[in-house]
């Protein structure tokens, strides 16, 4: 019997030590932003995602709990059950499941996530997904297939359903490793600021298999993932929430002073990264805190019950996490023109989680590694002018793009030039670098000049997208080899 049992672990232990990982697999880069998607006439925020064949494109949100990939059946706007406000415009798309010739219903299928009031109901099947990887406006997308994977129809519901769940059980990541198309299991996250609740221009990025190293900088932080059941995997303990006026920078104000609000009594609170709403939601007390510091009162605006201010305050909100991260929401995402800031109400008797939500990453980059449970935040690079996904090899630490300080690099001021090649180094391989968007950025520029001229000046701050690329280009040694000018 000992004898069995020591087997039986041997036999674990050398399964768990010969999981291979290819870590020349290249990742594939899919970017958020808004465009056409099929079945609506008005552009959609979320990643460009296509489903069935002849494909249907979506804009699909990047989801960090659901486990399906999901897109709104042809008739999801018709049901009376729907109540997602202006449907029709609201969607992400619609794929029409009759239309494709790969689509296969699953009827028994038992899906892996709950069902909850608050999202919608489906009918599950399987079919090819289509990531598109589009790195500039004026060239064509390139598309990565994912064959007969599980995807969601949903028929009715309250909330937007294009979704691409990226949950612990992720079918799709779980599909493109099977499938022999990235490293591992492992995906990194911009969610940018271009949709409208964010009100910004800074569009954002799925990387699949990878990261972008291009854009966080300065170090990379790690976190281990809960896997106890019923449990966000990727939680945070904050220690402390400080406002800073502009103004007065020298004056810290620290939410959870007992000293100054004496009805405080979190020390600490643990909260669930999500992108599942915008606004953050704090304890009570420390919310309290923060309308009594900003003279700030309930409002229902965006139907999201962000708090709004009664007069305009120029200032920031650093989130200080117990290692000692600090995460900084500027101003013009604190407060916006019309004094809606991105903290949510907070009822004394509420046990729901507390959040840090799409507002917190928008200053954010993560990177996940679900072959080692471990997550990974750094800050995020607003002005970013090149696009670099590398490949994130499980367990490895993923590493910031620094800009070479020796002569090696020759600047050649080439703007929207893509370049893939292998540049390597400890496990990770270097598969594309890109420098982005050159048109696209063009325009944004005169597009901000004409809102600056407005005297938009405070809000467009961080929007600002500079004139000239920061990043040089790769040694000239290698520049036959994966330099393509346009
Ligand atoms: C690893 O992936 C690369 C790129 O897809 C491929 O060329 C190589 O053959 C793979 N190696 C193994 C051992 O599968
Ligand atoms: C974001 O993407 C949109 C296309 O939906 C583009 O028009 C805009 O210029 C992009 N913003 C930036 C800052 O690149
Ligand atoms: C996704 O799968 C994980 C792991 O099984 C589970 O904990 C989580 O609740 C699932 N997500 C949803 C939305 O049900
Ligand atoms: C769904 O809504 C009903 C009625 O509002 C409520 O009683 C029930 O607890 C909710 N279920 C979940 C899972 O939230
Ligand atoms: C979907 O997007 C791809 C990639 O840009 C494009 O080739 C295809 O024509 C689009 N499909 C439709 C129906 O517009
Ligand atoms: C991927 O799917 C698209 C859309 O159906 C198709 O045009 C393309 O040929 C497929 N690519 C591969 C490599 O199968
Ligand atoms: C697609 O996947 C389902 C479930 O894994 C399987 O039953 C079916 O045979 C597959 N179809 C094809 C064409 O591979
Ligand atoms: C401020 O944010 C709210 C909610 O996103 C939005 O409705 C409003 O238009 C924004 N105001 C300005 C001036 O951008
Ligand atoms: C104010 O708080 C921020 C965030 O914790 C910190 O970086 C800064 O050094 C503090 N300033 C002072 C004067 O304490
Ligand atoms: C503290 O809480 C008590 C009881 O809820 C309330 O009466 C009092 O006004 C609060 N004090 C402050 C400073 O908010």
């Amino acid at each position: 019997m000992a004898s069995l049992m020591f087997y039986l672990s041997a036999t674990v232990l050398f399964a768990q030590s010969t999981v291979a990982f290819n870590c020349s697999k290249a990742p594939i880069y899919v970017d958020i932003h808004k465009r056409a998607v099929h079945g609506s006439a008005v552009f959609q925020y979320g990643s460009f995602i296509g489903v069935g064949n002849a494909a249907q494109n979506n804009s699909l949100w990047p989801s960090l709990s659901k486990n399906h990939t999901s897109f709104a059946g042809g008739s999801y706007c018709n049901t009376k059950d729907t109540t997602l406000k202006d449907c029709i415009t609201s969607t992400g798309g619609f794929f029409d499941a009759d239309q494709s010739s790969t689509f296969h219903e699953d009827k028994g299928f038992k899906a892996l996530d709950s069902d909850s009031n608050s999202t919608f109901t489906a009918i599950y099947g399987h079919d090819d997904v289509h990531l598109y990887t589009h790195y500039f406006e004026t060239d064509g997308a390139s598309a990565t297939n994912v064959t007969n994977t599980t995807i969601a129809v949903a028929q009715d519901g309250s909330i937007t359903p294009a979704i691409v769940g990226l949950g612990l059980d992720s079918t799709l990541l779980q599909d493109l490793f099977t499938q022999n198309t990235i490293a591992g299991k492992t995906y990194s996250l911009y969610i940018g600021q271009g949709f409208d609740r964010a009100s910004g221009a800074v569009n954002g990025s799925n990387v699949f298999g990878g990261y972008d190293a291009g854009r966080f900088t300065g170090p990379v932080h790690k976190y281990d993932m809960t896997l106890d059941q019923g449990e966000s995997p990727l939680r945070l303990r904050v220690k402390d929430i400080v406002v800073t006026d502009n103004a007065n920078p020298n004056t810290n104000v620290s939410l959870l002073d007992k000293g100054k609000f004496s009805n405080t009594t979190t020390t600490d609170f643990v909260a669930e990264i999500t992108t599942d709403q915008f606004p953050l939601s704090l304890p009570y007390d420390v919310t309290q805190n923060f309308m009594k510091q900003l003279n700030a009162k309930e409002d229902n605006t965006w139907g999201d019950n962000s708090l709004m201010l009664n007069d305009a305050f120029d200032g920031t909100l650093s989130i200080v996490l117990d290692d000692g991260f600090v995460v900084t929401i500027p101003s013009e995402v604190l407060v916006n023109k019309s004094n809606i800031t991105p903290i949510q109400k907070r009822d004394e008797d509420s046990t729901a989680p507390f959040y840090l939500s799409a507002a917190f990453l928008s200053q954010v980059y993560l990177m996940m590694d679900y072959e080692s449970y471990s997550f990974y935040l750094a800050e995020a690079v607003q002005k970013n002018n090149a696009v670099m996904p590398v490949t994130f090899c499980p367990k490895a630490t993923p590493v910031a793009y620094e800009k070479p300080s020796n002569g090696a690099w020759v600047k050649q001021g080439l703007i929207g030039a893509v370049i893939g090649g292998v540049l390597g180094g400890l496990g990770l391989a270097i598969t594309a670098y890109c420098f982005v968007l050159g048109c696209r950025r063009r325009r944004a520029e005169k597009k901000l000049e004409r809102e600056l001229e407005k005297g938009k000046q405070a809000k467009m701050a961080q929007m600002e997208i500079e004139e000239a690329p920061e990043f040089d280009p790769p040694p000239k040694s290698a520049t036959p080899f994966f330099w393509k000018k346009r």
